[in-house]
């Protein structure tokens, strides 16, 4: 689905970003990735359901084998606001003893789901922990965890597409913006 059948539902401001934009931004972070685990073999920990499409473009951006696991943790409820409370919905299915883990994220907001999520996946023995994420809100920012890869830093407003959803609405938008007020007012 792209913007022309959603158009009425997002504001077109600076946090719009198309499909070119997001998968040639995603392409660069997979260049530093490379660079900074040349020899090292990755496993890329995909957190469901919002993170699919950016694990799909920045996996297949990577011109070398990496493995894939998925984890699915609850952080938010059915609005657009953080519940705080984490729980553990999918394990993953590899052990992590020894492993190069890179937590691959769609966006992080308060960073309380990251911080959480790092603390359990450090308590497994894995040789490292970074994070990619595509987007990061200000408030993460103040998080204690250094988040490594970095796509886009945006305002603090409620943005959907790529993955990212509304009450399970808009994964499939191919572009990324934020929703307009009147949608869920
Ligand atoms: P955090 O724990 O506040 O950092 O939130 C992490 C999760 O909340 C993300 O992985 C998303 O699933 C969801 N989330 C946070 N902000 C947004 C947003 O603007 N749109 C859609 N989902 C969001």
């Amino acid at each position: 689905m792209d913007l022309t059948h959603v158009e009425d539902d997002l504001e077109l401001d600076q946090t719009l970003f198309t499909e070119e934009q997001i998968v040639s931004r995603l392409k660069e972070m997979a260049a530093d990735i490379e660079r900074d685990y040349e020899g090292k073999d990755i496993l890329l920990v995909g957190v469901l359901k919002g993170a699919v499409m950016v694990m799909a473009d920045l996996a297949r951006s990577l011109d070398r084998h990496v493995e894939m696991d998925w984890m699915a943790v609850s952080s938010y409820g059915s609005g657009t606001k953080s519940s705080g409370v984490v729980r553990i919905l999918k394990d993953l299915d590899t052990d992590l003893q020894g492993r190069h883990v890179l937590i691959v994220e769609d966006i992080i907001d308060t960073g309380l789901t990251l911080s959480w999520l790092i603390t359990n996946l450090r308590s497994r023995g894995p040789a490292s922990v970074e994070i990619a994420t595509l987007l990061r809100k200000p408030e993460a920012q103040q998080m204690e965890v250094e988040v490594k890869y970095v796509g886009f830093d945006i305002p603090n407003a409620f943005v959907v597409g790529y993955g990212l959803d509304y009450n399970e609405q808009y994964r499939n938008l191919r572009c990324i913006g934020t929703l307009s007020p009147h949608v869920y007012s």
